[in-house]
């Protein structure tokens, strides 16, 4: 199956993450158009009428979502989402490498279209390479006029800033990101209020994803029916989607939504090793409900992947062949999630801290049947309980893990000959409250 390449085109050319090279491909013509031609408001139906879905996870509409800025003289931010933190996710990265002014292009529309004077791009602090190129792509923008005052001698003016964070996931959720920009600990906000109304130093925001911005330019130069053209009805469009795990060529590949997941993991990413199987796959990062073999024809869309019983997320799958044992693959997820947690709300500090020691106690051979009812439970009670998604994110997958590869887990247990009244079991553990949410 070939990709069809829209945001990676001209992507293995080394220039095009200069200024000559991306203008060589037609570069900046869209936000000229854009500046010197349309309305504020012509933009933003445009990116409506598109219904470019969030690249960042949510899948919430891109141009709805800039809709929702209050028009009027206030301060107005956009953000760039470029955390890229989750476990399996890879193509932010490679876009904004091989491609970076396609992104700033497509920040200084969407600033038009959500009339937003300043603009951050937050990248992880580990992405050095990408945030050097970042830096050098916004110089060569400034210094041809396509950021800063009055844009090509317009009346408008968008300044736009690389941050780099300081490596820590929850920097990733949109409100834990505002307040790193603004110089606190990244810790989440309550919501309501959402950023759209009041985000960044109070003022309305919009946040978008690299991937979801990239899409911009295309979509102002062609228009929303072209992109239409694209994907599915509910979910349009192309999506570089990173495939990783038990596979032999792991990668970005862009292709059309609605494509089968197998043609993605077989035909493009190779699929397992020879003689191998794919047993279960994360569709959409490591936050997303695992699927199993029965579900690789499923097509690779928002509604499908929801149809199935989770996510298409960030786009990221990561695949687990025969060989891989699910217990530990929960226990690594768990721990994760548990690192990670920014310990605010107590369902994710204490949750994610028991499932991790429940689960190692399972891949230890220390658990007993009932703790493995305990462990599910967990998880559902983390679910829907938290301040922003990390819980979730971690009780969502050991979830689907649980259930549907029980027989696995009772296996590890069985194995190590554990009972109910075994001593470690989960009558020590009541017994032992201080072993509870106390290893941070
Ligand atoms: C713990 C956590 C981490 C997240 N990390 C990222 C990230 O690295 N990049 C991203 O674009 N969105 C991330 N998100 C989603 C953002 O909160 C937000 O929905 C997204 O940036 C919106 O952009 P989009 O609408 O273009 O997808 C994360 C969410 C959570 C709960
Ligand atoms: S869910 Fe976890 S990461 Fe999110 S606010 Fe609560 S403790 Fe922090």
């Amino acid at each position: 199956m070939p990709e069809t390449r829209v945001l990676l085109k001209n992507a293995e050319d080394p220039e095009l993450r200069t200024l000559a090279g991306y203008k060589r491909y037609g570069g900046y013509a869209t936000l000229e158009k854009a500046y010197r031609e349309m309305e504020a408001d012509e933009v933003l139906k445009e990116l409506e009428d598109s219904d470019l879905r969030g690249r960042g996870g949510a899948g919430f509409s891109m141009g709805k979502k800039a809709s929702f800025l209050p028009r009027g003289k206030m301060e107005k931010y956009l953000c760039c989402n470029a955390d890229e933190s989750e476990p399996g996710a890879f193509k932010d990265r490679e876009l904004m490498q091989r491609n970076p002014h396609q992104l700033i292009e497509g920040i200084a529309i969407a600033a038009l279209a959500a009339d937003a004077g300043h603009a951050f791009i937050f990248i992880r602090g580990e992405y050095a390479l990408q945030a050097d190129i970042l830096d050098a792509a916004v110089a060569e923008a400034y210094g041809d006029g396509y950021l800063g005052e009055n844009i090509l001698g317009t009346h408008r003016s968008v300044e736009l800033v690389v941050h780099r964070g300081a490596g820590a996931y929850i920097c990733g959720e949109e409100t834990a990101l505002l307040d790193a920009l603004e110089g606190k600990r990244g810790n989440p906000r309550l919501k309501p209020p959402f950023p759209a109304v009041q985000g960044l130093y109070g003022g309305p925001t919009l946040i978008n994803n690299v991937e979801t911005l990239s899409n911009v330019p295309r979509i102002v130069a062609h228009g929303a029916e072209w992109f239409r053209g694209f994907g599915t009805e509910q979910s349009p469009g192309t999506k570089v989607v990173s495939v990783s795990g038990c596979v032999t060529r792991p990668g970005n590949f862009e292709v059309e939504l609605g494509v089968p997941t197998r043609e993605l993991i077989y035909d493009l990413a190779g699929g397992p090793g020879e003689g191998r199987e794919v047993k279960a796959f994360y569709p959409g990062g490591s936050s997303s409900p695992v699927l199993t073999a029965d579900d690789l024809d499923c097509p690779y869309t928002f509604e499908d992947m929801a149809k199935a019983g989770s996510m298409l997320g960030s786009g990221s799958i990561i695949v687990a062949d025969d060989r891989v044992s699910i217990p530990r693959m929960a226990l690594r997820t768990a721990r994760f999630y548990h690192h990670e947690s920014c310990g605010k709300c107590t369902p994710c500090r204490e949750g994610t801290n028991w499932t991790v020691k429940m689960l190692e106690r399972v891949v230890r051979g220390e658990a007993t049947p009932m703790d493995l009812d305990i462990v599910a439970s967990v998880q559902d009670n983390i679910i829907g309980n938290c301040l922003c998604v990390l819980g979730d994110s971690m009780a969502m997958p050991v979830g689907a893990m649980m259930r549907k590869f029980r027989e696995e887990f009772e296996r590890a247990i069985a194995a190590s000959g554990s009972s109910l009244d075994k001593v470690g079991g989960i009558a020590a553990m009541q017994g032992a409250p201080q072993t509870i949410g106390g290893s941070r």
